[in-house]
């Protein structure tokens, strides 16, 4: 009896290790995330750093595990798409965050490891980081005011990023960098942005991921991604 016993929970540890996708896909609808999820999440966290991961838990450092563009995009080992967010630090030499930011995305511009690819304008960057972390703060408060918490095994599915469709999203952000301004996942021309009319179909683009469905995907993996800091 205590050798069955023995081998059966043996192998129901090897069952355990790996969680079979299908029963992930349940939990994930199960905790209220969208059909989406894969890409209102890798949207949310494809250019993250450690100083907007603090933003979710200020013990946050480089030893995360959320996947992002290499902002070194000539990275000797052809390697698109991080395992981790990276250290941004930003200069101190202005006063408020704002001119400091303005002043990191402009000294980079045109250098190997500027994160974009030579197809952003100036303008472009600077709207695009701006927006992330306009998204980052809202997702904050979104994280702040859930009501329910998603469960230890919602937060293990969400996380398994490699199985459940968000890493292969990054990777399509990261691949999206080489040929283009992809400010969206929906795969569809994007004007440059040069006067009020292009900078209507950009602000449009750019609350895409702004809706209550993509917010609370994005806060649940978030909330699991920074919890145990
Ligand atoms: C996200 O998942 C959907 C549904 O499984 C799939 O059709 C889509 O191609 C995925 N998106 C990316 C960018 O991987």
């Amino acid at each position: 009896m205590k050798v069955f016993l023995a081998v059966l929970l043996a192998s129901l540890a090897l069952v355990h290790g790996a969680i079979p996708r299908s029963r992930c896909a349940m939990q994930l609808r199960a905790g209220g995330l969208s059909a989406n999820y894969n890409e209102s999440i890798a949207h949310a966290i494809h250019s993250m750093t450690v100083q907007g991961l603090q933003l979710f838990n200020p013990r946050a450092t480089e030893k995360n595990t959320i996947p992002t563009v290499n902002h070194n995009l000539h990275d000797k080992s052809g390697q698109k798409v991080l395992m981790y967010a990276p250290n941004d630090q930003l200069p101190s030499d202005y006063f408020d965050f704002t001119m400091n930011m303005i002043d990191k995305i402009l000294a980079m511009i045109g250098k190997s490891d500027d994160g974009l690819g030579a197809h952003w304008s100036s303008t472009e960057r600077i709207v695009h980081k701006f927006h992330m972390w306009d998204l980052w703060l809202r997702l904050q408060k979104e994280v702040r005011e859930m009501k329910t918490k998603p469960s230890g095994s919602i937060c293990k599915c969400v996380l398994d990023v490699e199985s459940n469709g968000i890493f292969q999203a990054v990777q399509w952000i990261a691949a999206h960098y080489e040929s283009g301004t992809p400010i969206t996942l929906l795969d569809r021309p994007i004007p440059k942005l040069t006067d009020s009319e292009t900078w209507a179909f950009w602000k449009n683009d750019l609350l895409h991921y702004y809706t209550p469905e993509a917010l609370h995907d994005a806060a649940v993996y978030l909330h699991c991604a920074t919890k145990d800091f």
